[in-house]
């Protein structure tokens, strides 16, 4: 055993960056503190990468993403939702870190990205091949039926900072244009809609890698998308907690108790995960 645990523990080293172990600068964006369990036992932990989502310059963490560097999106952001924002759909930003933890911690404009990789001397190579073979970009969503889907909401934060920083590719997978515009907004109104009611309203929405790729194979298309929430009073009592799932090609979603969901993601994933401590009870 002492082997693997030897590697395990090398291979979580590695992780750069704001791009940090185990969240360590964004733990708070988690019920309790705590990460969801389980996503540590996936295989492949080499391709995942824990991001703490900064914006702009050296301002405190807004949310933390598990980022998949194969699949080209995040395997969930979990984030507090902070109340009634507007939809918009700008250019999305990119992650530095994701290209060398040498670069700044901040997301920022592919030009910008550019600029940073071509002043930095310890980083070797065509800018643009580096960002590509890193990370999602905004051309890789164009000419394709789905839509860029947002884990972390623009909707469910005040227009400012927060709400600009859920526009990152390291925040958005490819979703089924139906889902994203039909029901699935429609239970991101409804979170936002139930923050009103909550001292802190946790949330953790993620995505299941799929069989199918868009962009030439650069960014998969996830089977499902899932999402749950902990509404907490000032005391960080437990007052309302749900989850819900939803195929990627249909615009339905599912209603589900935590266990449920947890169960369906252990079908899933292959992994038990626990999303909130004591199930958000
Ligand atoms: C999308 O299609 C337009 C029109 O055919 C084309 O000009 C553009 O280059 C395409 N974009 C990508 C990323 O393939
Ligand atoms: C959320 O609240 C708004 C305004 O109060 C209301 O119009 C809308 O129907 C609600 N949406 C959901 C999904 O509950
Ligand atoms: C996941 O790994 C932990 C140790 O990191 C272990 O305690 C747990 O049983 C594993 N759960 C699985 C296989 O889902």
């Amino acid at each position: 055993m002492l082997p693997y645990l030897l590697i395990a523990l090398a291979l979580a080293d590695t992780a750069m960056g704001e791009v940090i172990a185990k969240f360590a600068n964004c733990q708070n964006s988690f019920y309790a503190s705590i990460p969801p369990n389980g996503f540590q036992n996936l295989s492949n932990q080499a391709s995942i990468v824990n991001l703490c989502l900064k914006y702009p310059k050296n301002r405190n963490p807004f949310y933390a993403a598990l980022y998949h560097k194969m699949y080209h999106y995040p395997l969930y952001s979990a984030y507090i939702s902070s109340g009634f924002g507007q939809r918009a759909s700008p250019t999305s930003l990119l992650e530095p870190q994701l290209v060398s933890p040498s670069l700044p911690p901040y997301m920022m404009t592919l030009q910008d990205l550019v600029k940073a990789i071509d002043a930095d001397t310890t980083i070797q190579g065509d800018p643009i091949t580096l960002i590509r073979n890193s990370q999602a970009v905004n051309s890789d969503y164009e000419n394709t039926s789905y839509n860029k889907g947002q884990l972390n909401p623009d909707v469910q934060h005040l227009p400012g900072p927060a709400q600009d920083a859920t526009y990152t590719l390291a925040n958005i997978v490819p979703m089924n244009s139906a889902l994203n515009s039909g029901q699935w907004r429609l239970y991101e109104d409804s979170i936002r809609n139930l923050t009103l009611t909550c001292t802190t309203m946790y949330v953790i929405t993620g995505a299941v890698n799929g069989e199918t790729w868009i962009s030439n194979n650069r960014v998969n298309v996830p089977s499902h998308i899932w999402s749950a929430y902990c509404c907490v009073d000032a005391n960080n009592i437990p007052i309302s907690t749900q989850g819900v799932w939803a195929s990627n090609n249909a615009d339905n979603v599912n209603r589900v108790t935590i266990p449920n969901l947890q169960s369906w993601l252990n079908g899933q994933l292959g992994v038990n995960i626990n999303l909130f401590q004591n199930n958000c009870t």
